[in-house]
């Protein structure tokens, strides 16, 4: 069964159970200021839960595009060292508003992948918060499975909650066993981690509402979230154990390795795989991202877009990927994704132009970066990078920390942390110090030097040619445009400007 067969398998499950279809949402989540991305299908149903607006239904269904990048729920770190973990994924999910309950929700979810889709029940394993009593009953006496294949857990693993604030509540998950080939343990053991035995269903009890002091509060009415990841299922159903093995990515990996030059497609397919799979992973969640009117920018969910792309940019730079390699992978995405998405065809030249520009604007620090790490890294002592260095690629090469984290994890190193926030708190307090541009407009270092902080990307570059955008005029003597982007120049243009 292909994707885009299980995601209408599912849906149309759901709405035979009298659910109504509801169209994914948002990346951006609408007027909820807690939240940096849609990170489950629940997000757009949330103030359903809490009681505070009504719905026309009390019970709906969803395919709902998700990104978990940043904030409560981040899974940036794991894209390319795990089968599961994605920037971007959809998750299907069923929804009761004060409608059916624990019993209703466990019954429908095991009739759909024991009936619906005949994943073998022995495959299957499930947990429970140690506290639910009634789930457990229902698995082990409604549903028959046998006793040691219900697991209880704590709230680390069993208690869902959407962020710091919001509805929460216990839960229950069904875990499909990929194997005794694969690494890895059951659910609440110590290997739990490994990819033998993945969560496919994440069935949520909402029931209370985290406020910011930590409290919780009942909900008004008991409600039903459950999640589902495409992928992981997809997976299931197409009888491989990794997700960046299903219909999904399979393409757009294929159409990566294409690009690649000669000498990189001589090598061991296995040395590039990791980061195939990470631009893989990359180029859908960017393209969702732009889609959705995200630009990257400097600042909050901009930053982040930006930090995914340039991540992906490094992972190419490091197989040698030509330039522009990752803007053009977008229309094999929009194939993939365009029949279950539509808007992505709109969009198709806004997310093309803006990656090919974002991989202009970072090609020339990227190379310069990498240098400048590579000679580091060769008079290193130990096993962790220095925070200056960190700091430097940070503030003059463009590196965000978690791509040079990235790197440093890839070849068994350390960040010094610590020190990076020192340099990051020193050039704080520098740019506080010279934040008033009421000062000297003499062109003169310290005025460059102010110029410089003032800048939110410095490139140092000493020719070349870049698109900057005018975020100042200061008249004076000698009037000051402060541009986005700047670079401590050469003497003669700046003295023949
Ligand atoms: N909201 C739940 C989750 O994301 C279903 O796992």
């Amino acid at each position: 069964m292909n994707s885009a067969e299980i995601r209408q398998k599912f849906l149309g499950y759901f709405a035979s159970k009298k659910h109504t279809i509801v169209p994914s949402s948002s990346l951006v989540p609408h007027s909820d200021p807690t939240l940096l991305f849609t990170n489950a299908g629940m997000v757009q149903f949330k103030h359903f839960f809490l009681g505070s607006e009504t719905s026309d239904y009390t019970r709906a269904v969803s395919a709902q595009c998700c990104v978990r990048a940043g904030g409560k729920h981040n899974d940036l770190d794991n894209v390319g060292y795990t089968a599961r973990h994605h920037t971007f994924f959809e998750m299907l999910g069923n929804f009761s508003f004060g409608d059916y309950f624990k019993e209703e929700a466990i019954t429908m979810a095991w009739d759909f992948i024991t009936n619906e889709l005949n994943i073998p029940r022995d495959r299957l394993t499930v947990t429970v918060h140690h506290s639910d009593q009634e789930s457990e009953n229902i698995w082990i006496k409604k549903i028959g499975i046998p006793k040691e294949r219900v697991i209880q857990c704590g709230d680390n693993d069993n208690f869902w909650s959407m962020g710091e604030t919001g509805p929460c509540g216990p839960c229950t998950e069904i875990f499909y066993d990929h194997g005794a080939d694969i690494p890895g343990g059951a659910p609440g053991s110590s290997e739990s981690d490994g990819d033998r035995y993945i969560e496919i269903w994440n069935i949520v009890f909402m029931q209370y509402n985290r406020t910011i002091d930590g409290h919780l509060h009942p909900l008004p009415m008991p409600s039903v979230d459950t999640g589902m990841g495409l992928e992981r299922l997809s997976a299931v159903m197409q009888g491989v154990h990794n997700n960046y093995e299903t219909d999904l990515f399979k393409e757009i990996i294929h159409t990566a390795e294409q690009m690649l030059p000669h000498t990189e497609q001589a090598r061991d397919k296995n040395e590039h795989l990791s980061s195939l799979r990470v631009i893989a992973d990359h180029i859908r969640s960017t393209t969702f991202l732009i889609k959705d009117n995200i630009t990257p920018s400097n600042e909050g969910r901009g930053y982040v877009l930006r930090r995914i792309i340039r991540r992906a940019l490094r992972h190419g730079h490091k197989l040698n990927m030509p330039i522009h390699f990752f803007s053009r992978l977008v229309p094999v995405v929009i194939k993939i994704m365009g029949g279950a998405y539509p808007d992505l065809k709109k969009a198709e030249h806004a997310i093309e132009s803006t990656l090919y520009r974002e991989e202009d604007a970072f090609s020339l620090t990227l190379n310069q970066g990498m240098k400048l790490l590579e000679k580091e890294l060769l008079s290193i002592h130990g096993t962790v990078i220095p925070g200056d260095i960190i700091f430097k690629l940070y503030d003059t090469y463009g590196f965000p920390i978690d791509l040079t984290a990235d790197i440093a994890r890839e070849r068994l190193l350390q960040l010094d942390e610590i020190g990076y926030k020192k340099c990051m708190a020193e050039q704080q307090e520098r740019s506080r110090q010279s934040s008033k541009f009421d000062i000297d407009y003499n062109q003169n270092e310290q005025q460059m030097e102010i110029l410089r902080d003032k800048s939110s990307t410095f490139l140092e570059v000493t020719h070349g040619e870049t698109e900057a955008q005018i975020i100042a005029y200061i008249p004076g003597e000698k009037d000051i445009l402060v541009l986005d982007k700047n670079s401590l120049l050469p003497r003669r243009w700046r003295a023949s400007r």
